[in-house]
């Protein structure tokens, strides 16, 4: 059985080679029942890391009818708790557990009743999960960034290929509905020739890096028992892919065009110490007030494509800010703001005077270009995470494993997208010298066609 479904998705790559692999474009004679579903014809999912993330995402998949839940894996007690109410209140009957020990995740792969995985658990967990997951035939959903170092790119772009199972990064920001929208723009030439966008993470994450009070690590909660210890130890861009997924779809990043080079500098460090010196639970006397935080408070990269645009990306989690993902676009004929960055727009020939169109000017854009997906399903959408946008995260991730498709965000975007953590830790340490891009795609990026947010 297993081997029917990876001869059937090896032969949609030998008949999409040099063309694109869509879900949307695979013709029904293409389409083949998926090996696993079960007799009642439901697809199974299951979960690594049900914290917040992993719950969100269950959440999400628990709207879908034709969808069981087999199983999932956390190592918390009260995460397992929390999931298992969620599937009885959305009248499921609870999952089977996999538990106790950091390597769980192992035995539950070994489940014939498992289609697909969604991988939520801290990031030096992610490759060894998504690859034990592929290599299990499991079509993997990997949360951002999907890899810490080059290795762990390569490796999961190795085994995807060798095993002829998808692997897609889970990165939301794409499905945004500005995103989208700008996408559209870009696509129908509204900004002219593309040269230049920022984008970033900028979160004010202080409250989250350190929780309770100023305790990170085994005895904190949340985040703060992993994250705030890439702080510590690790000067990067250590989150880019909320920034550079959009970025990286309206620059046609591994279809047409790839990054190059990147280039990178970072601030001195300065947002943690003064949080733990200044909170109530902490100050000048406290353990953590004598760490040397190696993250320093802005890391500010830039990235050089094939096609000679540029994209400054910024990240930026350690001082007091609004949020903001940072995005602006510059094209020979106009130039655009994001959401957090004015909301406004510019197009010469267009806009009437020469100034910023905002407001309700702005938003005609917007209603102009809405995408399709967001026209139609925006009820849908209406209260899953981010504003609606993982309602259209998951629903990729099903539709894909469904279908048995490439997802339109694969494993080469996965590769690229997380690349950069390293490649930026590789520069900052080298005064901000060049560091290069590997080819992940191994030159099908000159061929491959555009696939996501077709309409
Ligand atoms: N795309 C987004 O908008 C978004 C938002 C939040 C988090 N994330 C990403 O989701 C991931 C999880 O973040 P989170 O906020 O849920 O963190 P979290 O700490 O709340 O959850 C992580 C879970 O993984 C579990 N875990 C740790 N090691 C494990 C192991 N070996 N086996 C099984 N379970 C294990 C933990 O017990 C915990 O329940 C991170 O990669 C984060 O970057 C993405």
């Amino acid at each position: 059985m297993e081997l029917k479904r990876r001869d059937f998705i090896k032969k949609i790559s030998v008949a999409g080679a040099g063309m694109a692999l869509a879900p949307n474009i695979i013709s029904a004679s293409e389409k083949i029942q998926f090996s696993r579903v079960k007799p009642n014809g439901k697809l199974n999912i299951a979960f690594i890391g049900v914290g917040g993330r992993g719950r969100s995402h269950l959440k999400n998949v628990c709207q879908y009818k034709d969808v069981e839940i087999t199983a999932f894996c956390d190592i918390d007690p009260e995460a397992v708790t929390k999931s298992q109410k969620i599937l009885r209140d959305h009248s499921r009957k609870e999952a089977e557990v996999y538990t106790g020990d950091d390597h769980a995740y192992l035995k539950m792969l070994e489940r014939d009743d498992i289609d697909g995985v969604i991988i939520s658990s801290p990031w030096l967990w992610h490759t060894p999960m998504a690859i034990a997951a592929m290599r299990a035939g499991k079509y993997t959903g990997i949360e951002v960034s999907a890899a810490n170092t080059i290795e762990e790119c390569w490796d999961l772009v190795n085994t995807s290929e060798e095993t002829d199972v998808p692997c897609m990064i889970l990165e939301n920001v794409c499905y945004a509905r500005e995103s989208m929208a700008v996408l559209k723009m870009v696509r129908e030439g509204l900004f002219g020739e593309i040269v230049h966008a920022t984008c970033g993470y900028k979160h004010d994450l202080r409250h989250i890096k350190f929780d309770p009070g100023v305790e990170f690590g085994k005895n904190a909660k949340g985040e703060a028992r992993w994250r705030t210890e890439h702080s510590l130890k690790r000067n990067g861009d250590i989150y880019p892919t909320h920034g550079v997924g959009p970025v990286a779809t309206w620059f046609d990043i591994n279809r047409g065009n790839r990054f190059v080079s990147i280039t990178s500098v970072a601030t001195k460090s300065t947002g943690l110490h003064q949080y733990i010196i200044n909170h109530p639970q902490g100050g000048e006397d406290h353990p953590n007030a004598k760490l040397k935080w190696k993250l320093g408070d802005i890391v500010t990269s830039t990235i050089k494509t094939a096609n000679g645009e540029t994209i400054v990306i910024s990240h930026d989690t350690n001082l007091p800010r609004p949020y903001s993902w940072g995005f602006e676009l510059h094209g020979n004929k106009g130039v655009w703001g994001g959401e957090y960055e004015g909301r406004r727009i510019y197009i010469e020939g267009k806009s009437e005077q020469h100034q910023w169109e905002i407001g309700k000017d702005y938003d005609k854009y917007f209603k102009k270009f809405d995408h399709k997906l967001w026209k139609e399903e925006e009820a849908k959408a209406k209260g899953a995470g981010h504003g609606g946008i993982d309602y259209f995260t998951i629903k990729q991730f099903i539709e894909s494993v469904k279908n048995e498709v490439q997802p339109p965000i694969d494993v080469y975007d996965a590769a690229a997208w997380s690349a950069i953590t390293p490649l930026s830790e590789a520069s900052i340490a080298s005064n901000g010298s060049p560091q290069f891009f590997p080819d992940f795609t191994r030159g099908k990026w000159m061929t491959n066609k555009p696939i996501f947010g077709l309409e």
